[in-house]
């Protein structure tokens, strides 16, 4: 039996990836209530804002006000998501630790997301990256569309392989192999992320799963088994890509955690308050959460009908 890692890093992408694809906005009083909830529960890392164009993603209009408005915990790395040296600006002025710069594998997806080519894009990015170091903020790279694209089809490790080279290049700190539309299966897991650790550090690298066809816990398994040791969830299971059409919500942290607790692997995080922390946005946008786990252990506690 594969060994497993002994502690790995979970970031929290509920405020930012899940809530983007919500129809009616979410105030910003909710999204930091959700926020600082998760930061109680001990997370060192939770993507709470995206400063892109509101046109493309009108729920992510409000990030510079959540941005202000939620408890700094200290050593908790809040991202925030700049696909251009405008976001980027916007991003230095919030205060964010960290910059995410986001492309994708398929040309195709690309288009879709950030209207320009995979080089173009990655060309933008350059801008990016000098002004992150510059100011001395972590960089992150995403990878969509790492194993499946909602336009093209089949994407190949090594288009994968090639991009992690890129955003390598860049001076990303952290790599996110990103499953757009929850297509993955563990043995190609087990492939891509072979491949994408031939190109950059494995203790760097990310796995961000979508549960669209409800691989993703198989896949984070998969992915344990192969070394990779930073996971992204979203509480409650929220979330999808507006540029991903049927694509459902990242895998839920609950369910994360609670898989993490049976194999033993430390994460850090309190899964009480987590549980507590996607009930509250579940009853918020008025319906049961995602998270079977979650589900399960707030059904546990209530008093007996
Ligand atoms: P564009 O239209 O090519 O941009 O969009 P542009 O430079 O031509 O500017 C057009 C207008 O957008 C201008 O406004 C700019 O000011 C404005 P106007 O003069 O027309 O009034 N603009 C901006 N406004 C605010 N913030 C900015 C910004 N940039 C330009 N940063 C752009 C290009 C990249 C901006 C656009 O395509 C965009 O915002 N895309 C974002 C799409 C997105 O957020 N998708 C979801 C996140 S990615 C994801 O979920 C995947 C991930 O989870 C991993 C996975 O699962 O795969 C990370
Ligand atoms: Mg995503």
């Amino acid at each position: 039996m594969a060994i497993l890692p002994k502690q790995v890093k979970i970031v929290e992408v509920g405020p930012r990836d899940g809530l983007q694809n919500e129809k009616e906005s979410v105030p910003a009083a909710v999204k930091t209530a959700l926020v600082n909830r998760l930061s109680g529960a001990g997370f060192r890392n939770i993507e709470a804002a995206a400063f892109v164009s509101p046109r493309w993603v009108p729920q992510m209009a409000t990030s510079a006000d959540v941005m202000a408005a939620i408890d700094r915990r200290p050593g908790t790395i809040y991202s925030a998501l700049t696909p251009n040296m405008q976001g980027f600006d916007a991003a230095l002025a919030a205060r964010a630790d960290e910059v995410v710069i986001f492309g994708s594998a398929s040309e195709a997806f690309s288009q879709k997301n950030i209207n320009c080519s995979i080089a173009e894009s990655i060309a933008r990015f350059d801008s990016v990256a000098q002004a992150a170091r510059q100011h001395g903020l972590r960089l992150r790279g995403s990878i969509s569309c790492a194993f499946g694209c909602p336009y093209q089809g089949e994407v190949s490790p090594e288009s994968v392989a090639d991009v992690v080279r890129r955003m390598r290049d860049l001076g990303c700190d952290e790599i996110d192999i990103a499953d757009t539309i929850g297509v993955a299966t563990a043995r190609q897991t087990q492939t891509v992320m072979e491949r994408a650790a031939r190109e950059f550090s494995i203790d760097a690298l990310a796995g961000h799963f979508h549960d669209t066809y409800g691989q993703a816990l198989a896949n984070i398994y998969a992915s344990l088994e192969v070394g990779i040791s930073i996971y992204h969830s979203s509480v409650a299971g929220l979330g999808g890509c507006p540029y991903a059409k049927g694509a459902t919500g990242n895998i839920a942290t609950e369910d994360v955690l609670y898989m993490m607790e049976g194999l033993g692997i430390e994460t850090g995080i309190d899964l009480d308050i987590v549980v507590d922390a996607g009930q509250f946005i579940s009853q918020f946008l008025g319906r049961k959460s995602a998270s079977r786990a979650g589900n399960a252990l707030a059904a546990k506690r209530a008093p007996p009908q």
